[in-house]
């Protein structure tokens, strides 16, 4: 299988996914967006396994963005019982796993079912280090910005911060995770080419990987094809080729 090729000292550390493509999907097969939803739940699931099995420490997934309030009703209400079933049924394993579940995102637009669950789950796996799994629910990546922003100029308010000495690391400090790495990889299914307002600070030296696979098909192989794919690149995070190659970076 192609998992054996690949490299275990070069896995990416954080891996985001764009699951998109659901709607499509379910259209092609004459079936409802509904449907193509859940679908979706299943390849997630899968890839929730398949991270975990490749040694992955921690994959976000989006969820819900910001700017899917403003899908029909049926839709959004759909999507939002999926994340309920999901966080009744699924957590158990995902305990036993090992893994620990975060949320980031404006929760308080949740329904409070959703919100409570979600809490209870990511109190209940908060001790796991086997992996980190992130759901972006009721994300914006903009939205994000702006509420660190905001809870920075309250700091300097109260006089708790210098904005002389307001840096790029303090600044991180205000997201919604930031504990996480930035992630080394974005993945993004469903044919398109666009960042859709995803971690839009954190994904500044992020490889980015896109195939036309609908995310109710993507599965494990799919995944290993994405990390096979970074494992043949070469990140430079603004350096020459050759400095990297040299080592330079890590001398300063
Ligand atoms: C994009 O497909 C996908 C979403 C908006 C939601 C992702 C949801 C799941 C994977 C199901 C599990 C859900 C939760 C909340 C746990 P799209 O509908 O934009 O597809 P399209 O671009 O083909 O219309």
């Amino acid at each position: 299988m192609a998992a054996s090729r690949l490299r275990s000292d070069r896995l990416p550390r954080h891996v985001a996914i764009i699951m998109d493509g659901n709607g499509r999907w379910a259209e092609r097969r004459g079936r409802s967006r509904n449907e193509g939803h859940h679908a979706g739940l299943e390849a997630l699931r899968a890839v929730v396994r398949a991270a975990h099995e490749l040694g992955i420490e921690v994959l976000t997934l989006y969820a819900f963005s910001s700017e899917n309030w403003n899908r029909p009703r049926s839709e959004v209400d759909e999507l939002m019982r999926l994340l309920v079933h999901y966080l009744r049924t699924e957590v158990d394993e995902v305990h036993r796993n090992g893994i620990r579940i975060r949320m980031i995102g404006r929760s308080d637009r949740l329904p409070e079912e959703a919100r409570r669950l979600a809490e209870a789950a990511v109190d209940r796996t908060r001790d796991n280090r086997e992996m980190t799994l992130c759901f972006a629910v009721s994300y914006g990546g903009r939205q994000e910005i702006v509420d660190a922003a905001r809870a920075l100029l309250r700091a300097a308010e109260h006089g708790e911060i210098d904005p002389e000495r307001l840096d790029e690391k303090t600044f991180a400090g205000s997201l919604y995770a930031p504990d996480l790495p930035d992630p080394d990889l974005l993945i993004r299914t469903g044919a398109e080419l666009r960042v859709s307002n995803f971690l839009l600070w954190q994904i500044a030296y992020t490889e980015l990987y896109a195939t036309d696979v609908m995310w109710p098909d993507f599965r494990k192989g799919h995944l290993v094809e994405a990390l096979l794919d970074y494992q043949r690149r070469e990140r430079r995070f603004g350096l020459t080729g050759a400095q990297v190659r040299s080592g330079a970076a890590e001398r300063g």
